[in-house]
């Protein structure tokens, strides 16, 4: 069943105004175990922070190290601090929960996912503080306030390609303004997401296979459209605009693939091996000629919602 944008429709956690639970499982569930093989070890699913990292190491070999940069950058946008306690919408396989209660910079973590294998993956570790739910943002409901929120890398499924741009600014409104009454006054939160940089955004062949067989019903922002979206909400503190991270951090993943062939078709196949070789290599090409690039957004939350300017 379809949720409508105020939320009335909803049926279980999973229903969703952006990217449906099946479309997220096609993408996510394809197994762990193949995951495993070409990420980190902290099962990160996004692009990297590779500031001070040389060129004469290889990516392959110093990826762990720039996604621990990246997650103590959104804990660090977030305001994380001992006793916090955080939301993160979009946690994958939990590796920002696990380092905000390990190095104690949260208490208390709480973590929403689509996709029933992630959830699986992270309830099995079983982290002091930390809980999981099958759960769409707009399902959530919170008793007490969070300290701050983080959501990296999951915004590009907030709205769907098919909305129209009145559409697709109501989601995002939506989400921003769910945050803003998730969190204490004064509290900040951090959000990553791929956008559109170029002239046209999604139509060529590079977002028609995307669309078709990689990521079903996600579309990308613009950066227009999540200012536009969180300013009656949110002020906006910090934006930098790194497409040379996720380019990099594919270049990484690219590469520890092919290095894991023979076991990778052995779980997915011949055709999943090539069709994320496929993906992952015409991703790194559109980061490269910059018809997408990768914004890390820090907000501080307005004491009182301003009126919307649009
Ligand atoms: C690319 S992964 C990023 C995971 C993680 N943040 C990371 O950086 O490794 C996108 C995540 O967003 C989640 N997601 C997508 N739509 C969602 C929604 N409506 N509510 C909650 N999570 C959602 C997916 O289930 C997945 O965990």
């Amino acid at each position: 069943m379809t949720t409508t944008i105020d939320g009335a429709a909803d049926t279980d956690g999973t229903d969703t105004i952006g990217t449906s639970a099946a479309d997220i499982e096609f993408h996510y569930d394809l197994g762990n175990d193949f995951y495993a093989l070409w990420l980190d070890e902290t099962l990160s699913y996004s692009a990297a922070v590779w500031d001070g990292i040389d060129r004469a190491e290889p990516d392959t070999a110093a990826l762990p190290r720039a996604q621990r940069a990246k997650l103590d950058l959104h804990l660090d946008l977030a305001g994380a601090a001992p006793g916090a306690r955080l939301l993160d919408v979009g946690c994958g396989w939990g590796g920002l929960l696990d380092r905000a209660v390990r190095t104690g910079r949260a208490a208390e973590a709480t973590g929403l996912t689509l996709s029933r294998a992630q959830h699986a993956h992270v309830r099995s570790l079983g982290l002091p503080g930390v809980d999981v739910r099958l759960e769409s943002w707009d399902a959530h409901r919170s008793g007490r306030p969070y300290d701050g929120i983080v959501s990296v890398g999951a915004f590009e499924h907030f709205a769907t390609a098919d909305m129209d741009a009145a559409a697709r600014l109501a989601a995002y409104r939506a989400y921003f303004d769910r945050c803003h009454g998730w969190l204490r006054p004064g509290a900040r939160m951090s959000l990553q997401t791929i956008a559109y940089d170029g002239v046209t955004g999604g139509d060529g062949p590079v977002g028609a296979f995307v669309a078709a067989e990689v990521f079903p019903g996600a579309v990308l922002p613009r950066l227009g459209e999540i200012v536009l979206a969180s300013d009656p909400y949110f002020a906006v503190t910090v934006v930098r605009a790194s497409a040379e991270d996720y380019a990099r951090t594919l270049g990484a993943w690219s590469a520890r693939l092919l290095r894991a062939r023979t076991e990778a078709e052995r779980l997915v196949g011949p055709d999943g091996y090539y069709r994320y070789r496929r993906y992952l290599r015409a991703c790194e090409v559109t980061f490269l000629r910059g018809a997408a690039t990768l914004y890390r957004i820090g907000f501080r939350r307005r004491d009182e919602p301003l009126r919307p300017a649009g």
